[in-house]
């Protein structure tokens, strides 16, 4: 293995963790809200990070990249969540629209150095990072249809409210 493809199979493992952490880390802030609504949509990201788990999880088998367990990630995923206990929801949605686009520059670059048969699910990786983009940029703004971008990614064609 060539160094460039052992620092892609790292990266795209490390990708995987993090979308692993992100879904607790979302569960973990429910905690913080007490809000329906927002523990809704909380759930809603939750799932988002999941899917995406599960959409790079096949690439990280065909590798054999071992990720480390649930138990190994979850206290680094509370760190996440005690980093960000004393935001409010509009500070925790800003937080996402001034974070996450960094990501969303990583994952399409990251798709330029993946070999053709990863880039279908490497896309849903960046089309991820977009929707949640979308939905806190949404949610600032008070839009009533916030969740449409989740929905989209989630293929969720109807409000589950
Ligand atoms: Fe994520």
């Amino acid at each position: 293995m060539t160094t460039k493809n052992a620092q892609y199979r790292n990266t795209l493992l490390e990708y995987f963790e993090e979308e692993v952490m992100g879904e607790i880390y979302f569960r973990e802030l429910m905690y913080n809200f007490s809000r329906d609504d927002e523990r809704k949509k909380l759930t809603l990201l939750a799932n988002v990070e999941r899917t995406t788990a599960e959409i790079l999880h096949p690439i990280i088998d065909r590798y054999g990249l071992i990720p480390r367990s649930d138990a190994e990630l979850e206290p680094l995923a509370a760190q996440w969540t005690e980093q960000r206990k004393h935001l409010n929801w509009q500070g925790l949605m800003q937080g996402m629209v001034t974070e996450y686009p960094v990501y969303v520059d990583l994952f399409k670059k990251f798709e330029t150095q993946a070999p053709q048969r990863d880039i279908p699910a490497l896309k849903r990786l960046t089309a991820h990072e977009i929707a949640l983009v979308d939905f806190a940029k949404l949610e600032i703004a008070g839009n009533p249809d916030s969740l449409m971008p989740i929905h989209d990614f989630l293929g969720i064609s109807f409000p589950t409210e």
